[in-house]
């Protein structure tokens, strides 16, 4: 079969197209032909070496994928062979048929299209897990989203608004906020050109945000950790501009809010009932209509480094996904 697969720490363009072995179900995992892979800002991390973890040379990465079943290993009585599903595959989504495991394997309930089914995972559950777990976030609070158009930034404006919040979106164009709002959120900034503190800080009879979700880092976070409501929830979702802020620990402490973590890829292995009841909880909405999967651009397989550097640079509105 046809695969990525990273042979180097190093940029996209170092990705390797090329044929490798099969994959064969172990005990306890599937084979899925792979219709469609979700493309997730972290991935661009780790072939860089980037990330929080680096995985042993040389791999295939992709976290996610839709698809079908066809080969089922020892010990899986709940698939079949020719199922569609959605597979949260850690790696090796990039590629023809991906080995997954069998308990991170879910048939597709409904008519979604294989791109949207694929590109449903990561920045929509990391945003549910978020947003429901750790923020517990309540109807009629103010959220706050960072990289609001961005993949898991716009997944956020649309389960935060599913969940009842008043979303307020931070974008660096105007584009981008017409599709946060398109998307409901109820407030723009353009933090391009607006200060973000201050106009964070305008909102609320300037009592300040209950929750953040940020996903940029940098000085969007410093403005936030600065505009937070007593007992706010200022979530760590990631870095996207490459500064891992310095936390002034003091203004947690006058204020009287917390500085929340957020791994959706531990919080899977760490509760995975939580998480396939999200996931069940997140293809339901999906199905109602409350939220979306917006795809901004479907690449083919070969094309990855041209999919990874349109997200690494600021270039998606929603998700990319990868056909092979
Ligand atoms: N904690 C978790 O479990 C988890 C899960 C998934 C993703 N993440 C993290 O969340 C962040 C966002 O991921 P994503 O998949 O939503 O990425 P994305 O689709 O590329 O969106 C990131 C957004 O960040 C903003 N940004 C600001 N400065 C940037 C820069 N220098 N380069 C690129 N983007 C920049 C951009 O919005 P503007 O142009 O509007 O500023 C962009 O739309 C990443 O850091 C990722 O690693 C964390």
């Amino acid at each position: 079969m046809k695969a990525i697969v990273c042979e180097e720490f190093a940029g996209v363009e170092k990705l390797q197209y090329k044929e490798v072995p099969d994959p064969i179900a172990k005990k306890g995992q599937v084979v899925i032909d792979v219709k469609a892979s979700g493309v997730n800002f972290p991935d661009g991390l780790l072939v860089q070496g980037l990330y929080q973890m680096k995985p042993e040379l040389p791999f295939v990465p992709g976290s996610e994928v839709a698809g079908v079943v066809s080969e089922i290993g020892e010990g899986v009585p709940h698939l079949k062979v020719g199922q569609r599903v959605i597979g949260i595959t850690q790696l090796g989504g990039y590629a023809e048929k991906v080995a997954c495991n069998a308990m991170h394997t879910m048939p597709i309930p409904g008519p979604i299209p294989d791109d949207e089914a694929a590109a449903l995972v990561t920045a929509h559950a990391t945003a549910h897990h978020a947003l429901k777990q750790r923020a517990k976030i309540q109807p009629g609070e103010t959220l706050v989203v960072t990289g609001a158009a961005g993949g898991t930034g716009l997944a956020a404006v649309q389960i935060g608004k599913a969940m009842g919040a008043k979303v307020v979106a931070v974008c660096s164009t105007q584009e981008k906020l017409d599709v946060a709002k398109a998307n409901g959120a109820d407030i723009l900034i353009n933090y391009k050109e607006k200060d973000l503190k201050a106009e964070l800080k305008a909102l609320n009879d300037g009592k300040g945000v209950d929750v953040v979700y940020e996903c940029v880092g940098g000085d969007a976070f410093d403005a936030c950790s600065r505009c937070m409501a007593w007992n706010g929830r200022l979530l760590v979702i990631g870095f996207a501009s490459g500064e891992i802020p310095k936390f002034p620990v003091n203004l947690s402490l006058v204020k009287g809010y917390s500085v929340v973590g957020v791994f959706w890829g531990s919080f899977t292995a760490h509760q995975p009932q939580d998480f396939m009841q999200n996931m069940q909880e997140l293809v339901k909405w999906y199905l109602e209509g409350k939220v979306k999967v917006v795809i901004d651009e479907t690449f083919s397989l070969a094309d990855t480094d041209k999919a990874l550097t349109k997200v690494m640079g600021r270039g998606v509105k929603g998700k990319v996904a990868l056909t092979p």
